[in-house]
C-alpha cells in the first residue's frame, strides 16, 4: 500500500454563491477534471463559505444544486471524484476551530480578498474575516498534495501552509504542506467589462459568461466586451489586457496554442475575432449545458451523488480530525 505522502490527493472547491462562470472553469474546474484521472479527488461545494455574504435561503438551495449540476456537467466524474457539500461533513468546522486557535489576527488582516470586500462596501463580519481559516480546514482535512485554484486564492493557500507548519511544529508531523496549482494560461480571467478586475459573479452580469448562458447571451456579452486601442489580435497582457484575456479564453476553449491563434487572426480585426470566439465558447458549452439541464431535471440523481461523495469525504475527514484531536490533547 502507498504511504500517505506518496499518494496524490487533490482538494479544491467553489462557492455556490451564484452561477459558475468561465473564469471558475478555466482557472479551477478544468484542472480538477484533468487531475481526477491521477489523483484521489475531493471537490466540495463550499456552501458554508457562501454564507459569509447575505444569501436568500431558497435561492441558495437552488444555487447549491445548480453548482452540483455544473460540476458533473463540466466533467467531474462521481466515480472518480468525491463531490459533496461542505456542510455535510461537520469536520470542516470542527478543524476550523482548532486552526482558529493557531491563526494570528494580523495574518487575517493581510488577506487581500477580505480587504477588497470591505472596500466594496461589504460588512466587516467575523465570518468574512475568518473565512480563510475555514478554507485552510477544508484543505488540511484531506491532506492534499495539490490545490488547483485561480490566482485570487493563492494567498489563502499560503495561509493554509503557514497553519500546517505551525500545527506540525507544535504537535508533531501531521499535515503534508499543500501546494496551489494554477493553469499555465488563465489563472486570472478578467472581467469582460473591466480588464483591471477579475471575472466575478459579484460584478454585473455582462462582465462574466455563466456556464449556463444561452448562445444569444454569450454572443451579446462577447460583442460588448471592452477592447484595447488598436486592432491587432496580439497576446500582450501588460499593454493589451482586454484582447489578451479574450485570446486566453479562446485558447482554453479551443485547445489551440496562443501563438497559433495570433497567426490565424493576423489579418483580421477585433469584431471578427470576437465573433469567432463566441462560436468557440458556444460550441464547447453546448453539450455541457445539455448535460446540466438533464441533471437538473433529475435532482434525485444529484442528491445521490452528493450523499455518496459526503460518505467518501467523511471517511477521510473523520480520520484526520481524530488524529488532530488526539494530538492537541482532547479526549
Ligand atoms: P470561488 O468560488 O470564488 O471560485 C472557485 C474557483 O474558481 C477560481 N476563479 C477564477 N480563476 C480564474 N479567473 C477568475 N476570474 C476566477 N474567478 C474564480 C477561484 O480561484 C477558485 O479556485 N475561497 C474559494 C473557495 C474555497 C476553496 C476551498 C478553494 C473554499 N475552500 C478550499 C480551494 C480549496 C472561493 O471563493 O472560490
Amino acid at each position: 500500500m502507498k504511504s500517505e505522502t506518496q499518494k496524490k490527493i487533490l482538494l479544491s472547491g467553489a462557492k455556490p454563491s451564484g452561477e459558475l462562470h468561465i473564469g471558475n472553469y478555466i482557472g479551477a474546474v478544468k484542472q480538477w477534471v484533468a487531475l481526477q484521472e491521477t489523483h484521489e479527488t475531493f471537490v466540495p461545494i463550499v456552501d458554508l463559505h457562501a454564507l459569509t455574504e447575505p444569501q436568500d435561503p431558497a435561492k441558495l438551495r437552488e444555487q447549491i444544486i445548480a453548482t452540483a449540476a455544473d460540476y458533473v456537467a463540466l466533467g467531474l466524474d462521481p466515480a472518480k471524484a468525491a463531490i459533496f457539500l461542505q456542510s455535510a461533513v461537520p469536520e470542516h468546522t470542527q478543524l476550523m476551530w482548532i486552526l482558529n486557535t493557531l491563526t494570528s489576527v494580523g495574518d487575517l488582516e493581510r488577506m487581500v480578498v477580505y480587504k477588497e470586500k470591505i472596500t466594496e462596501g461589504k460588512q466587516a463580519l467575523a465570518g468574512l474575516f475568518t473565512y480563510p481559516v475555514l478554507m485552510a480546514a477544508d484543505i488540511l482535512l484531506y491532506k492534499p498534495t495539490v490545490v488547483p485554484v485561480g490566482e485570487d486564492q493563492r494567498q489563502h493557500v499560503e495561509l493554509t501552509r503557514t497553519l500546517a507548519h505551525k500545527f506540525n511544529k507544535r504537535f508533531g508531523q501531521t499535515f503534508p504542506i499543500p501546494k496551489e496549482l494554477h493553469p499555465e494560461a488563465g489563472k486570472k480571467i478578467l472581467s469582460l467589462q473591466d480588464p483591471t478586475k477579475k471575472m466575478s459573479k459579484s460584478h454585473s452580469s455582462l462582465s462574466y459568461i455563466a456556464i449556463a448562458d444561452s448562445s444569444e447571451k454569450i454572443r451579446q456579452k462577447i460583442k460588448s466586451a471592452v477592447t484595447d486601442s488598436g486592432n491587432a489580435i496580439k497576446h500582450d497582457p501588460i499593454t493589451k489586457p482586454a484582447i489578451s484575456n479574450l485570446i486566453t479564453i479562446y485558447h482554453a476553449f479551443s485547445g489551440k496554442e496562443i501563438k497559433q491563434i495570433e497567426k490565424d487572426f493576423t489579418n483580421t480585426n477585433y469584431k471578427n475575432f470576437k465573433e469567432a470566439l463566441a462560436e468557440v465558447v458556444i460550441e464547447k458549452l453546448k453539450p455541457i449545458q445539455e448535460k446540466r439541464k438533464d441533471l437538473l431535471e433529475h435532482k434525485q440523481k444529484l442528491i445521490d451523488i452528493l450523499e455518496e461523495g459526503a460518505e467518501k469525504a467523511n471517511a477521510k475527514a473523520s480520520e484526520t480530525l481524530r488524529e488532530v484531536y488526539s494530538k492537541v490533547g482532547l479526549m
